[in-house]
Order: structure tokens, then C-alpha cells, then sequence
């Protein structure tokens, strides 16, 4: 079984051929194209949802081509097409839903809709086999969840965010400073150097007993504090400081809502995945809080920590395989699908 897989959701474009597992080995990847859309979106600060599907059917035919090329395989070895269906925007969504659908009926092979956080679920479990009970931290700029993974295609959604990501809580402080789109990546560079401790911020929720996250007060606090320190940004190891300080806030809150949720159900493992899970002091803490609490660690590897079609076909193959699944050529993208429908 060869699945060729889209990803479409939000600012990356992405193809993935996937040779499905048989009794002699497990399910290899033989290609995984991404083209990012970040200098498109730069000169705006954010993503802009008409540019990004008009960039999808730019990049596509061309990231379809290579994908095909580096597999070294023609569309008549695909056996099944699948795509992102939803969470997402809805005209990027439509853009890779249309293109698997069309390649679908053309090569008159089965189309499958896939979620978009579904995937990432699986993204720390790449070549493996088993798939183990574990607690699962999705993390990142549209999206920070907790949830109970019991088996495969077998979850629960514990908590999430009442108002901002905690990738979109980075991108924004990232814009407050004055550093490029998306401020993510900036903010751990810049904290690398920083002091953590030289500035206090909140830690949203931390104390309430559930598994929410919340981190708009705590980009509004960064927002407040540099009003009443303008000429922080003149200095430059000050900047470091306060990235630092903010970065602390966020991975302090996502550590410890995971642990906590993974002691509460005598859950052994830990996962991560997202945009966010490339964040350095975010792996660091995650790896000596489980190693000190006796957890597991499984930390999507970076080049699929963020938006990727191999998760997308790793899921399809999962999908077909256990419930012999076919999404009707007839279903819609679900802009606002969620997980606990998956
Ligand atoms: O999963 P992703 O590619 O796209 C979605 O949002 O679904 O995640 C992108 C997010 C952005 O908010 C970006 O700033 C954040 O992940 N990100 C990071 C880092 N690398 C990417 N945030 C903090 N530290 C990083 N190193
Ligand atoms: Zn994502």
C-alpha cells in the first residue's frame, strides 16, 4: 500500500509518499517535500489566508513532482490519496482537499480526509510500530492541547486553550520586541543568551486544576511591561533577558499541566509535537521533568515537529489499514474540525 498524502492546513505546503508496512518491515517514508511560505507571509507579521492558498496551487504541482521523483515511483504506484480535511483555514484546505480528491478520481484509487491534529499525535511515533498509551502535548501556533492518547485512533481531549496559542503567545511578544515573523523561532534564539529569572511574568493557570491553557494575559503583560520600559529594546542583552523571562512563563505552564495530567491518570509516557516543540528550553524541560518524575519522553523529531504531509500519511495508512476507511469525494473541508470528532 503506497499513500500519497497533502498538507495543505496552514502556511506550509506539503507532500508526503508513505510505502505502507507488510510482514517483513514497517511503513517507510520515501519522501517528505515541504515548501514554507514564512517570506510571504513576513512582510504582513502574520499569515494571510489569501496569499497562502494562492501559494498552494503555486507550490503544489511542483512539490507533487519532486515528491514523485525523489520516491522514484509514477502516480499509477499511488494507492490512496489523502489530505488534510480540517482543523485549518478553509481556502487553504480547500487547495490540497481538491488536489488528493482530483488525483483520486483520475487514478481511480480511494481519497481519504485526514485531521490535521490527529496527525501530530503521531508524529513523536515515526518507524515505530506501537503506538503506547501516552500523554500528549500539541503545541503550536493555532493550536495548544492536552490529550489522553489511550491506543491508536483511540484519544481523549483533555484541556486547551481558552484564548491564544502558545505559539501564537511567542509570534506576538516576538512582534512586541520588533523580531521578525514568526517570533517563535526568534524568541529561542535570543533566550539561548538570556537570563530567565531577570524579569517575573505570570503563569497563566497554572495553579487551577484542570488541563486549559491560557496565554493572551501573559502576551498582554509583555505588552504593559514594555510601555513602562521603553527604552528596554535599546538594549540588546535586556531583549535576551526578557525573551528569556517570557519563554520561562510558557514552558514553565506547558511542563508542568503535562506532568501533572500524566501523574493524575498513571499515564508513563510523554509526548510532543508542533511547531512549538521546537523550542529548545521547552525539549529541555520536558526531558529533566520526566526524567526526574520517571516518565517517558517522545519528542517529535524537529523536522516533524512542525506542518509535514509524513504525518498526514502515516495517519492514512494507520486509518486504512484498522478501519478499512474511505472519506466520500462528497465531504467538505472543516475549517473548525476538532479532535474529539476524530
Ligand atoms: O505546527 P506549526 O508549524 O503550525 C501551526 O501553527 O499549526 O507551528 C508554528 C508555530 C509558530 O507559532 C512558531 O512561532 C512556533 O510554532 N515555533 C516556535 C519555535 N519554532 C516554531 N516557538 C517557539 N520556539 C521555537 N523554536
Ligand atoms: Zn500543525
Amino acid at each position: 500500500m503506497t499513500i500519497l498524502a497533502i498538507e495543505t492546513s496552514c502556511d506550509e505546503t506539503a507532500v508526503a509518499i508513505l510505502r505502507g508496512r507488510n510482514r517483513q518491515c514497517g511503513p517507510e517514508l520515501l519522501a517528505s517535500e515541504v515548501a514554507s511560505q514564512i517570506a510571504e507571509h513576513e512582510k504582513f507579521g502574520g499569515v494571510v489566508p489569501e496569499v497562502a492558498s494562492r501559494n498552494h496551487v503555486a507550490q503544489l504541482p511542483c512539490l507533487l513532482e519532486r515528491a514523485m521523483a525523489s520516491a522514484k515511483i509514477t502516480i499509477n504506484e499511488i494507492d490512496a490519496f489523502a489530505a488534510t480535511s480540517g482543523p485549518g483555514l478553509a481556502s487553504s484546505l480547500l487547495v490540497g482537499n481538491s488536489a488528493a480528491k482530483g488525483l483520486a478520481i483520475g487514478a481511480g484509487k480511494p481519497f481519504l480526509a485526514i485531521n490535521h491534529l490527529e496527525g501530530h499525535l503521531l508524529s513523536p511515533f515515526f518507524g515505530r510500530e506501537k503506538i503506547e498509551p501516552n500523554i500528549a502535548l500539541i503545541v503550536s501556533g493555532g493550536h495548544t492541547i492536552l490529550v489522553h492518547v489511550r491506543a491508536e485512533l483511540d484519544h481523549e481531549v483533555l484541556g486547551s486553550t481558552i484564548d491564544d496559542a502558545a505559539g501564537e503567545c511567542f509570534d506576538k511578544v516576538g512582534k512586541l520586541i520588533g523580531l521578525p515573523y514568526p517570533g517563535g523561532p526568534e524568541v529561542d534564539r535570543f533566550a539561548t543568551e538570556g537570563n530567565p529569572k531577570a524579569y517575573s511574568f505570570p503563569r497563566p493557570m497554572l495553579s487551577e486544576a484542570n488541563d486549559d491553557f491560557s496565554f493572551a494575559g501573559l502576551k498582554t503583560s509583555v505588552r504593559y511591561f514594555l510601555e513602562k520600559n521603553p527604552d528596554l529594546l535599546k538594549d540588546s542583552q535586556k531583549v535576551r533577558d526578557l525573551c528569556a523571562s517570557v519563554q520561562a512563563a510558557i514552558v514553565e505552564v506547558l511542563v508542568t499541566k503535562t506532568t501533572r495530567a500524566a501523574q493524575r491518570l498513571g499515564v508513563s509516557c510523554i509526548t510532543a509535537s508542533g511547531g512549538v516543540t521546537c523550542n529548545r528550553s521547552l525539549r529541555e524541560k520536558l526531558e529533566s521533568a520526566c526524567r526526574k518524575e520517571g516518565f517517558s519522553l517522545r519528542l517529535a523529531e524537529r523536522q516533524f515537529c512542525t506542518d509535514n504531509g509524513a504525518m498526514i500519511a502515516v495517519l492514512a495508512e494507520r486509518k486504512l489499514l484498522k478501519l478499512a476507511g474511505r472519506t466520500s469525494l462528497d465531504a467538505e473541508v472543516l475549517p473548525g474540525m476538532s479532535l474529539a470528532t476524530a
